[in-house]
């Protein structure tokens, strides 16, 4: 018999609605009993892309058969291409010819795209039905796999159409990082660094000291890490569901990155987390220049991002054009009229938003950035 898994964290709204996120190493291996709590011995369908499946769907498939738990599953082909109302209909049209009834659970098995598409099936399917993330990349660990926002791209932008559902669980197995690309780990990492450095000072200095034990890729760090980072976001969703307020400081470092990932047109020259480390360096930086914070502490910001070998200036990318980069800023929200609000520091650890910022000024310090070597 399994040990019964006390959850690292609870995500509790303000309706009183909650769910459990477990993080601990090897957790795939007893995930059938998580989901047996959750729903007996129901049936569930769980949906992963092509990379995933070969990693991680085997050790999940094991465990829900141990509990008695009968399964079907979902192959998608990987990356952001899946996150398209085709693939949306083409899910759904497999999800319905499985007859699931208002209690069948979905199970995302994957990183973001993933998590963001089965969220939003199983926001819509028989008007909404349960589901589970099991998120395996670092980003969509601390990231994409709480919250609740779900959804796809369109021609007009990214996740411009979804829903917020929140999961009834999220299951965090460590070991899920051991096969992730280096790349993708760093990505991860940026998420991390910027929820410390929206609510969390000493989170913060914990990062700077705990570095190698990130690279190396040691257990009890990672989960660690992990907890800490998502208990930043959770406290903030908790008060703020659907981005009211205060739900807007997680967008620090995203206007300035928005910008440079749009300029590269999502080609695979900056993933995400790269452009989260370098606009999060940016906010820092533009704040340093307004007198709201000090320069010393973008520097900690820089340091901790070269450390894990993540980009810390933009010439490193592509060569950008200052203009195109405010366009892009005026237009990174849904309907914003072109207004432009940043999330600024007044020190590590703690953040404001800025709304109503000047345009013109935008403009001069991105001509300053890109132009100054040392900084961009
Ligand atoms: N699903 C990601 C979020 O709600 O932030």
């Amino acid at each position: 018999m399994v040990k019964p898994l006390h959850a690292a964290l609870d995500v509790t709204l303000p309706d009183g609605r909650h769910y459990p996120i477990y993080i601990a190493n090897d957790l795939l291996k007893t995930s059938g009993p998580l989901i047996a709590e959750l729903q007996g011995q129901r049936r569930v369908i769980i949906i992963t892309d092509q990379n995933v499946a070969e990693r991680c769907l085997p050790a999940l498939q094991a465990s829900l058969s141990h509990a008695e738990i009968p399964f079907h599953t979902l192959t998608l082909m990987p990356g952001e291409g899946s996150k398209s109302f085709a693939v949306l209909e083409e899910t759904l049209t497999q999800l319905l010819s499985l007859a699931p009834d208002r209690q069948t659970m979905l199970i995302a098995l994957g990183g973001g795209v993933v998590g963001d598409l089965t969220g939003f099936a199983a926001s819509i399917l028989l008007r909404g039905v349960p589901f589970v993330q099991i998120p395996t990349t670092l980003l969509s660990q601390v990231d994409s796999a709480v919250g609740g926002k779900t959804g796809i791209n369109t021609a007009h932008g990214k996740n411009l159409i979804g829903s917020f559902h929140q999961p009834q669980a999220v299951i965090i197995d460590t070991q899920s990082l051991a096969t992730l690309p280096p790349r993708e780990l760093r990505a991860g990492f940026a998420e991390i660094v910027k929820a410390a450095a929206i609510a969390d000072a000493d989170f913060f200095s914990w990062l700077e000291e705990n570095l190698d034990g990130f690279l190396t890729k040691q257990p009890a760090i990672l989960a660690e890490m992990i907890t800490r980072s998502l208990r930043i976001k959770a406290d903030i969703v908790m008060r703020d569901e659907r981005e009211g307020g205060i739900r807007a400081l997680l967008n620090l470092g995203h206007t300035f990155g928005h910008a440079l990932e749009a300029e590269c047109q999502y080609d695979g020259r900056l993933i995400h987390g790269e452009a989260v480390a370098l606009g999060t360096i940016l906010a820092f930086d533009y704040a340093a220049t307004l007198g709201l914070c000090r320069a010393d502490d973008a520097q900690r910001v820089r340091r901790l991002f070269q450390h894990v070998s993540l980009p810390t200036q933009c010439s490193q990318i592509a060569a950008f054009n200052a203009a195109k980069l405010v366009q892009h800023m005026q237009h990174d929200k849904k309907p914003n009229q072109g207004e432009i609000t940043l999330i600024l520091p007044r020190s590590i650890g703690q953040c404001e938003i800025h709304p109503h910022i000047s345009a013109d000024s935008l403009q001069r310090f991105w001509e300053d950035a890109l132009t100054s070597k040392a900084a961009h």
